[in-house]
């Protein structure tokens, strides 16, 4: 049954839709109309790939949660669906927060998520619940089960906190199924909830699969977990973090657990942590295995800490970065925009062995729809200590992307671009600089800037606020470079 609540979100969305034209990214997703965040329930059904997000239409502002939902055969031309899930059950009257999906043998597709209920007693108490719910559906059509919630506080161990229980990720393995839900245990620092079912409707608690401690930030949200080349990952996203050196940043970061998981008795042992992404806006990814076998993994192109910064007048906030393919290399998480981009790449320009040492521009080398591959090495007998490349350049505005050769450094710097919010513009992470070369691929997309170094060893994504109509690039370096670009327009 269609609720009067999600009946009219989808007459709202039908009739305020073409209120973001011209606003709309070309190939990647967004919500409708205004507000989203997280990624939900990343999933193949049926041969095709689902994504569903956390979604507040009726404005450009968080708010009581909806699943908007697309689904693409080749991750770059998505279809917009009608909206999935909206609060409008007891047990998700405040929101229906982050989930994931599975194709179930029956053919249905199962939603996990959680139900927000909030409520104030008798005495002026304000309390906040947080329970795990599911609901089936067809790909288009959503019935949220009558037994929900399905993971409630009687399967928290002790010391869990009722109103940060949430975020739950579920798969199959084994014959069982699995869920692992975020929360905090006794100190307030973040948890790694296990629980295992026969039918995805009972489930029993396990363990507490990974804990915090205060190491990765005090809150973890969203996990994933997955096999890849032999090792499990772990992804969460971890609000408050504090800063590591150039590996963690502080604030709301996304952090990758590689070792081994025993599922049985609910425990990870880690071999290796590491970021996820190095930019400034990405947050909550979501991870799939693709019908060929690739992991993809799919994250919010923003962060909490950047939501203040907004066009004026837009009526379109947040969107989602491009799907990536992730595989491990020398024990570290790699990722690549998904190879179907390449598909799309237009008029192709070719500068090669150009020696920069001032400022310049190329022919033919602009745009803000574009795929352009970068290798950068020292002219021949010259010394170059930092190369440095500029997009969305106008007026006085430009974000700048530098790479320190001597120190092996790399920073992105996009605090004049058009942001006049006092956030977080600049970054500064660690590239290899032992090879003769550095490689780097910028995929821009109107707005947003991803920056893959040295084959995906570093992914670095940063939103843009200037206008479109500043999308020159130019290069510089201190001492001499030698350049080559190959550059595509995106079209679809
Ligand atoms: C992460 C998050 C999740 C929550 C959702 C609410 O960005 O805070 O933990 O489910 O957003 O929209």
């Amino acid at each position: 049954m269609i609720s009067k609540k999600l009946l009219d979100v989808r007459t709202f969305e039908d009739n305020n839709v073409h209120r973001a034209d011209g606003e709309r990214p070309a190939f990647h997703v967004t919500g409708g109309i205004g507000w989203i965040n997280d990624p939900n329930g990343f999933s193949v059904y049926k041969g095709e790939y689902h994504l569903f997000h956390q979604y507040h239409p009726f404005s450009v502002e968080w708010g009581p949660m909806y699943w908007g939902h697309v689904k693409t055969k080749d991750f770059i031309k998505w279809e917009r669906l009608p909206v999935a899930m909206a609060p409008d059950q007891e047990f998700d009257r405040d929101g229906c927060f982050s989930g994931t999906a599975i194709e179930l043998e029956n053919g249905q597709h199962m939603l996990m998520y959680t139900g927000v209920h909030k409520s104030v007693d008798e005495e002026g108490v304000f309390h906040e619940l947080q329970r795990q719910c599911v609901a089936f559906g067809d790909g288009v059509n959503y019935e949220k089960y009558e037994g929900n919630p399905v993971i409630s506080y009687d399967q928290l161990p002790e010391g869990a906190f009722v109103q940060d229980f949430r975020d739950p990720k579920i798969w199959k393995q084994d014959g069982k199924y699995y869920s692992l839900v975020a929360n905090r245990c006794k100190d307030g620092s973040g948890v790694l909830l296990l629980y295992v079912s026969e039918d995805a409707l009972q489930w029993k608690y396990v363990n507490t699969f990974m804990e915090c401690k205060y190491e990765y930030g005090t809150m973890w949200e969203c996990p994933d977990v997955f096999k890849l080349e032999g090792k499990d990952v772990v992804i969460v996203s971890p609000m408050e973090m504090e800063p590591e050196e150039y590996e963690f940043h502080s604030g709301h970061g996304v952090v990758a657990f590689i070792g081994k998981a025993d599922f049985e008795n609910g425990s990870f042992e880690r071999e290796c942590v590491q970021s996820v992404d190095y930019g400034i806006d990405f947050y909550a990814p979501q991870t799939l295995q693709a019908t060929d076998g690739r992991r993809i993994m799919i994250g919010w192109m923003r962060n909490w800490a950047t939501t203040n910064c907004k066009k004026n007048g837009t009526a379109l906030y947040g969107s989602m970065t491009l799907p990536r393919e992730i595989s491990l290399v020398d024990g570290r998480l790699v990722q690549k925009p998904v190879r179907e981009l390449e598909n799309y790449r237009v008029n192709k320009v070719l500068h090669e062995n150009v020696v920069v040492d001032k400022e310049i521009s190329l022919p033919g080398v602009k745009g803000r729809t574009i795929d352009m591959l970068l290798r950068v090495s020292s002219a021949e007998g010259e010394e170059c200590s930092e190369f440095t490349v500029k997009v969305g350049v106008g007026g006085k505005h430009y974000a700048s992307i530098s790479y320190d050769s001597k120190k092996g450094l790399m920073s992105i710097d996009r605090k004049h671009c058009g942001g006049r919010y006092d956030i977080v513009h600049e970054r500064t992470f660690r590239v290899d600089n032992t090879k003769d070369a550095l490689d780097m691929r910028i995929v821009m997309d109107n707005d947003s800037v991803e920056l893959f170094v040295n084959e995906g060893q570093q992914a670095a994504t940063f939103m843009l606020y200037n206008s479109l109509e500043e999308n020159d690039i130019c290069f510089d370096a201190k001492g001499k470079a030698l350049l080559c670009v190959e550059k595509y327009d995106i079209e679809l």
